[in-house]
């Protein structure tokens, strides 16, 4: 058993009432972390907080914002605060995805994509980093995602951002003992973006739906499984604990072997 040494920390998860960031939300609540969960909508929120609450039996704070608010962000974190008294660890997840080419999207769709995104994650990191600070410990970790390697639509651009963000701050916060890492969490078969990503398909390809949605359950990577949300959840708690003290600016895909890049 891994010690993660995280019990009674606080943690942030954006985007925490659905998918990876529930899943992240989980894992840090097993192991007695503090961790409050937003996203716009309450009523997932509370659904999730539920959950987590009957299966950890830890405290599960919700706290609705929109991330592309800054105002929103920083009553967001006030809140915390007051419920928790500080703010350890940030799991910056939240996000919407405009399917798209570069030029099938419009200028607004990229400029919204990067505000609640890339900038959504620069708002939180901002609010959370001087409390981080004056405990001198503190664990960032940004959600991207593996369009940053192969490029494409707004992803591409958006996740390559945070990878550069991350590495940033983390130059900057490494006296202080803090870290920021950031995770590819690969494409997980168990998220809400699964059924949306083979319409999108179909609708670039012309194929059917259920065609494409039958391949990718043909389309086995190498460890003879698919990812599901809780596997970059298990990276994402290694990342936040105690152990993972040495690692910073660094980015970790989750991904099943199935990328055949070498990325050293
Ligand atoms: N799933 C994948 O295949 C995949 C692949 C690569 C990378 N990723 C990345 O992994 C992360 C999570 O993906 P997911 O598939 O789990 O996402 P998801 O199921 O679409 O959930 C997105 C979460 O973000 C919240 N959210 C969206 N817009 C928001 C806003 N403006 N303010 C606050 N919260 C907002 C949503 O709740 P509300 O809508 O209620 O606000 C929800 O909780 C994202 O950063 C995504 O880009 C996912």
């Amino acid at each position: 058993m891994i010690d993660y040494g995280i019990a009674g920390k606080t943690a942030i998860v954006t985007g925490g009432s659905r998918g990876i960031g529930r899943a992240c939300a989980m894992a840090l609540a097993s192991q007695g972390v503090n961790v409050a969960i937003t996203a716009r909508r309450e009523n997932l929120l509370e659904e999730a907080a539920a959950d987590i609450r009957k299966e950890t039996g830890g405290k599960v704070l919700v706290v609705p914002a929109d991330m592309t608010s800054t105002e929103d962000v920083k009553g967001m974190v006030a809140k915390v605060v007051a419920e928790f008294g500080g703010v350890d660890i940030l799991v910056n997840n939240a996000a919407s995805f405009p399917y798209g080419t570069a030029l099938q999207l419009s200028v607004d769709d990229w400029i919204a994509h990067f505000n609640v995104k890339a900038f959504g994650y620069l708002r939180t990191m901002f609010e959370v980093y001087p409390l981080m600070q004056k405990n001198h410990w503190g664990r960032i970790i940004n959600i991207a995602g593996q369009a940053a390697r192969a490029g494409g639509g707004s992803a591409g651009a958006n996740n390559s951002a945070i990878i550069n963000m991350t590495k940033a701050f983390a130059l900057d916060l490494a006296k202080d003992g803090i870290t920021a890492n950031a995770v590819h969490p690969g494409g997980p078969a168990d998220t809400d973006r699964e059924p949306m990503k083979h319409e999108y398909d179909s609708l670039q390809t012309g194929r059917s739906v259920e065609e494409i949605a039958a391949e990718a359950a043909r389309n086995i990577p190498p460890i003879g499984r698919r990812i599901v949300s809780a596997d970059p959840a298990k990276i994402v708690l290694f990342l936040a604990s105690m152990q993972a003290d040495c690692i910073t600016g660094e980015t970790l895909a989750i991904n099943a072997g199935a990328d055949r890049t070498v990325i050293y």
